[in-house]
């Protein structure tokens, strides 16, 4: 594949490549320089039309440990604020020699067009656009799943179920805006690609109306999946992309939807409390429960650097082996 879109179009087998691949990435941390040669001489451009903390700085770390030449676009600031279209800005970067381009962008199908384009001849790898998918945020995701139930690395056996290389067997339930959400999309379709099943948890008013044709499935009682499930993912609610008043109040939505200590004591003792961030404490999770041991969200941003090199290495990198071994490694 030269393009990393939608997490629908990965099949289990690409998914597996790029957690395995991941793997190996996440061990160039352990060592005491922390970088490869293996994208010297390519140029990876991220192209942020929205903001964000978390997927920008870790593509970037992720490029630069990869020895890429990396490239910052931010909209804000740019001749974007002058009328300039994108296809006006992916020639400019095409001019500029980008071999990758990292987008995130407010229109769902942005990616898509500047993959299909022509106006850029590099791959294009999706960071986010509009509500309709986040795919590393889900390789992420998944990956740290993979590591908690496995007890590390992923590979082995998997106590509990799953084969260790998947989460089949597993149970995860995602929980909040999933209306406005391209992480609960992407999620739905990776993890049920990797063999998990999937429950969504929302507000009446905050399920998107096709819901029925993915794969999982959809209530609206938190309480009656929490023992059930091996990770409960919360999400933001995303105030910014919604027009109208949205339902209750926020005291409401937190009552009904939000994931305390009361709530996290139901859930089994290995399950994980996952979140995306950016986090709304005090809304759809307390501060007691995002400061807790069980809560992977610090260890979700670490992993999204190793994800997001194995993704920028399997797009660009060619025939090298990723990681070579250290010479006291046997073979
Ligand atoms: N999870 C996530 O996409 O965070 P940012 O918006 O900070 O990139």
């Amino acid at each position: 594949k030269r393009h990393l879109i939608s997490a629908a179009d990965l099949t289990r087998d690409d998914a597996v490549l790029i957690l395995d691949t991941a793997e190996e990435m996440a061990r160039v941390a352990d060592r005491p320089i922390k970088k490869l040669p293996t994208l010297r001489g390519r140029t990876v451009v991220n192209l942020f039309y929205e903001d964000s903390t978390r997927t920008r700085i870790s593509f970037e770390a992720a490029a630069k440990r990869l020895s890429a030449d990396v490239i910052n676009f931010s909209a804000k600031g740019s001749s974007v604020s002058k009328g300039e279209s994108l296809k006006d800005t992916a020639l400019t970067l095409e001019a500029m020699g980008a071999d990758a381009v990292v987008i995130r962008h407010p229109d769902s199908g942005a990616p898509h067009r500047l993959a299909t384009s022509g106006w850029i001849g590099g791959s294009v790898l999706n960071a986010g656009d509009g509500t309709h998918e986040h795919p590393t945020q889900a390789l992420l995701d998944a990956f740290t799943m993979r590591r908690r139930f496995t007890g590390s690395g992923g590979g082995s056996g998997s106590p509990g179920g799953g084969t260790g290389r998947d989460l089949s067997g597993r149970h995860i339930t995602i929980v909040g805006d999933i209306l406005h959400s391209r992480v609960a999309r992407s999620n739905v379709h990776l993890l049920s690609t990797l063999g998990a099943e999937v429950t969504l948890v929302a507000p009446p008013t905050l399920v998107p109306v096709g819901v029925g044709s993915w794969p999982c499935e959809v209530t609206y009682d938190l309480d009656s999946v929490l023992a059930k499930s091996d990770a409960v993912m919360m999400l933001r609610v995303q105030r910014e992309r919604m027009k109208d008043a949205f339902f209750p109040t926020e005291r409401e939505y937190a009552r009904r939807y939000g994931l305390d200590g009361e709530r996290m004591s139901r859930m089994p003792a290995h399950a994980l409390v996952m979140h995306p961030g950016p986090m709304n404490r005090g809304m759809e999770i307390t501060a007691e429960v995002a400061d807790s041991p069980r809560c992977t969200a610090v260890e979700q941003v670490t992993n999204g650097v190793s994800i997001r090199m194995a993704a920028l290495y399997l797009l660009l990198g060619g025939s090298e082996p990723a990681v070579s071994p250290r010479p006291d490694t046997p073979r």
